[in-house]
């Protein structure tokens, strides 16, 4: 089964084809991602119109290079996949309408992937992983923890009731002057400082629940450069503040995960699997923090390989192909992309956290 994935639904437009080669590291034959940060980078910030005018511009030749350096031919393909939601809905217009003109000349299925179920299946991609496993999801636009039963079945255990993981890194890294993309800045600075110099809150450590919230740690950072007045914090301050930071999203991370733990041993009577996923799963610090947990609570750890954490197209392809395997029609074409979409349609809302899909 080979699969052609495309994903646009952010600053990255990314081509892939993968298939299902037995041995993991087989799988992907092709994976270009074309990252939009020059564009983004004079705005501090992502600007959707931006986004997906370029993702307009680039699109046809990242495709033409994932099939090229796959060495597979339109006709030998299986399916198409593309991100359907959710995202940037001009973004994500233009990846869908791409894959279902290729479906169409080619007379092929067209799968509507959810950007999340690509994230959520990636350890599945790159190892034998089964089913089911607990699933930490933190990336620019969402923080949850799921359990993942199927690749169309989750349940959402928790979320943030504000601010994201990726969202709260990419705040304190402008607030610190470190510039957009935040979060790779704020792990290398944090690599020369001293976590514990500032005392920065834990939010949500110690709750009943699975839920998480970051604006408070990310406003604690503002307060903390307020105090330093007119030239702002020096280059060892920042670097301090970064570690500070990190360290705090670290323990809450350990502890909401310890949380989820308990109600998944609840709920399977197996050793559990906890599965990190995302793209501030990148951050080497964190990683570590979940290795420690990992290693406390005596279950494994899965963390893709850091490439695959940040948004891809080979991710795509592979929920893609997760849905060929459940059933081979695929979608129709009149599927719409969704700007908001659940993995758990059924989870009730976090107070706050209605709109973070
Ligand atoms: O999954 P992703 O590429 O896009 C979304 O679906 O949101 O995640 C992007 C987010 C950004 O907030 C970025 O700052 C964060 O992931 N990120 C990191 C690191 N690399 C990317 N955060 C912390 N440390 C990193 N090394
Ligand atoms: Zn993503």
């Amino acid at each position: 089964m080979i699969i052609l994935g495309i994903e646009t639904s952010c600053d990255e437009t990314a081509a892939s084809v993968v298939h299902d080669a037995d041995q993991p590291n087989d799988r992907i034959l092709s994976n270009v991602v074309l990252s939009q940060e020059n564009y983004h980078r004079p705005f501090g910030g992502i600007v959707p119109e931006i986004a997906a005018r370029a993702h307009l511009q680039n699109i046809d030749r990242i495709i033409e290079q994932a099939m090229a350096e796959s060495g597979i031919e339109f006709d030998q393909l299986d399916g198409v996949a593309a991100t359907a939601g959710p995202g940037l809905i001009g973004g994500v217009i233009v990846g869908v309408m791409s894959a279902k003109a290729i479906a169409s000349v080619h007379g092929l299925p067209f799968f509507a992937v959810n950007h999340l179920a690509g994230h959520a299946l990636t350890a599945r991609l790159t190892s034998d992983l089964e089913f089911p496993y607990l699933l930490l999801l933190v990336s620019g636009g969402h923080c949850q923890l799921l359990v993942v039963d199927g690749a169309d079945r989750y349940q959402r255990l928790g979320t943030t009731v504000d601010d994201a993981l990726g969202e709260a890194f990419d705040k304190s890294a402008k607030l610190l002057g470190l510039g957009y993309p935040g979060g790779p800045a704020v792990e290398e600075r944090a690599l020369e400082g001293d976590p514990s110099r500032f005392d920065l809150p834990r939010p949500m450590a110690g709750r009943a629940n699975c839920n998480f919230s970051f604006s408070g740690l990310k406003s604690a950072v503002r307060r903390k450069v307020e105090l330093f007045g007119g030239d702002g914090p020096a280059p060892q301050d920042v670097a301090d503040l970064c570690a500070g930071f990190q360290a705090a999203a670290g323990e809450v991370i350990q502890d909401r995960c310890r949380q989820a733990l308990k109600i998944y041993r609840k709920m399977y009577d197996l050793q559990p699997r906890l599965v990190v996923a995302g793209g501030v799963a990148a951050n080497r610090a964190l990683r570590r923090c979940l290795a420690d947990l990992a290693l406390q609570e005596g279950i494994s750890l899965q963390a893709p390989p850091i490439g695959l954490c940040t948004d891809n197209a080979a991710m795509i392809a592979w929920a893609g192909l997760e849905r060929f395997r459940l059933n081979g029609e695929g979608d129709s074409l009149d599927f719409a992309p969704r700007p908001r979409w659940p993995l758990d349609p059924d989870a009730p809302p976090a107070i706050g956290a209605g709109v973070k899909a």
